[in-house]
């Protein structure tokens, strides 16, 4: 079986590679040269846990190949996957331009059946629009194929892609012919060896499964953190409030804990973009207009709470940051929380020392300049630091040296932005620590 799949963000990738590992002839397309001479010679456009080896090992035996010819790679394939980016337009719609070229472009190339689906997170009624671009680029040449259109969102986490995809919960594809189903059952069988996880709907279903799973999970930590902000008020550990509502199953123990606010490039992006559709058809979604608007607040905690430790006025005052990606063991800092706490504390006139182990090169590149310092470790970034606030909960800031934190830092003083640390253990040895909820 042969497929191909186009753009090769985290998405393509990961779908690219993970399909290649189980034995199907994969060609992984980008229009971006750079990239794709990069992946031939086992350069990765990003950091995820275990994806150079896959792709490296797929590469090097011929199973995964990279090209930056569309027209040549879908010649043989029976389902071209679009998995380019829908970066949000101006008013918060996902824009669709990269979708629907490709799909242009598939339809200058066609030629023969082939199951369209797209990967990439996309507006209700798409796949229609994708649709109707191909087979007008069909009509142009005077082409008359039949192809299929699918929706195959995807639901995989940064950090665990790799994982995610070969040991999906579910797979969700919206089909509206047995022809297509079929090659997509095909397509997935090796990822389903633990009984049957497809689950087969139409078009427009599959397009909303999508974003209903992330506002649900955006809802559920926006619940968590406005919870947690009144425990603090009321005199209540959120933290036992999480853990007591937790092992109730209905509520379940994930996504509940509170922080700093949630980032990353999709519930962001999708809690806006479902909103807007909504808009769009005449309806308000209101409790994700307030999952929206307490993530913005919880932006502002930790400064309100080194404001209320220092005063509004931080000039002369240094901060140490632990962590700046949007979450641990990625490299992205799309929608990351650090880089608003950062520049308020900046705005305040302090500085700040940051740390974090893989995303300071994008960090410095593409959000935060020479603005900061970027220290060389974790204890270089507390340096003269009047305190430390964690930001990002890596693994390796869970168990410091607090001898050596309380030497380094004027004052023995703790944000934790992630509940990570033990109060009452940090009060023993002398330093105040400050959390969300507790
Ligand atoms: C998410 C979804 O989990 C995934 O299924 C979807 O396909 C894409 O979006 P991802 O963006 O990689 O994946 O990150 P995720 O691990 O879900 O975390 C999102 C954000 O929520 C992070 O900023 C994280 O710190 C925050 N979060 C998560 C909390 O603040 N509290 C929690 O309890 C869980």
């Amino acid at each position: 079986m042969k497929i191909t799949v186009v753009g090769t963000g985290y998405v393509g990738l990961v779908s690219g590679a993970c399909f290649a590992e189980v034995g199907i002839q994969v060609v992984c397309v980008d229009v971006d040269q750079k990239k794709i001479d990069g992946l031939k010679n086992g350069i990765m456009p990003i950091y995820e846990p275990g994806l150079e080896e896959i792709v490296k090992r797929n590469y090097a035996q011929g199973r995964l190949a990279f090209s930056t010819n569309l027209g040549e790679a879908i010649q043989g394939s029976e389902v071209a996957f679009i998995a380019v980016g829908t970066p949000p337009g101006e008013d918060g719609s996902a824009d669709l331009k990269y979708v629907l070229a490709v799909a242009d472009e598939i339809g200058q190339h066609l030629s023969d059946y082939m199951v369209v689906a797209t990967k990439s997170t996309v507006p209700v009624g798409t796949g229609e629009k994708v649709r109707n671009t191909l087979q007008q680029a069909l009509e142009k040449r005077g082409a008359d194929l039949p192809f299929a259109v699918a929706s195959n969102p995807e639901f995989l986490k940064e950090g665990a892609a790799v994982e995610d995809f070969m040991k999906p919960d579910r797979i969700v594809i919206g089909v509206d012919e047995a022809r297509a189903e079929e090659i997509m059952k095909r397509l997935y069988k090796p990822f389903q060896l633990n009984g049957d996880r497809i689950i087969f709907m139409d078009i427009p279903s599959a397009e909303m499964t999508k974003y209903a799973a992330n506002a649900m999970l955006a809802t559920k930590i926006s619940f968590m953190n406005d919870i947690a902000n009144l425990c603090e008020r009321v005199g209540a550990n959120a933290k036992m409030v999480r853990r007591g509502i937790g092992t109730d199953p209905r509520i379940g123990n994930k996504f509940i804990y509170p922080g700093v606010g949630y980032g990353g490039s999709c519930f962001p992006k999708d809690v806006k973009a479902i909103i807007r559709t909504a808009r769009q058809f005449g309806y308000e979604l209101k409790v994700l207009q307030a999952v929206e608007e307490v993530n913005e607040f919880q932006k502002q905690v930790m400064v309100e709470k080194v404001k209320q430790h220092y005063g509004k006025d931080l000039s002369g005052k240094t901060f140490a940051v632990w962590g700046l990606a949007f979450k641990p063991n990625t490299d992205d800092m799309r929608e990351a929380p650090a880089t608003v706490i950062i520049e308020q504390l900046l705005a305040l006139g302090a500085q700040v020392r940051a740390y974090d182990p893989v995303a300071m090169k994008e960090a410095q590149h593409l959000y935060l300049g020479d603005t900061v310092t970027y220290a060389k470790d974790a204890y270089d970034a507390c340096v003269d630091a009047d305190a430390l606030l964690l930001v990002t909960e890596w693994h390796e800031f869970r168990i410091p040296s607090w001898e050596v934190l309380g030497k380094l830092l004027k004052d023995k003083v703790v944000f934790d932005g992630r509940n990570i640390y033990d109060r009452e253990y940090l009060k023993g040895l002398g330093f105040e620590h400050y959390g969300i909820g507790v």
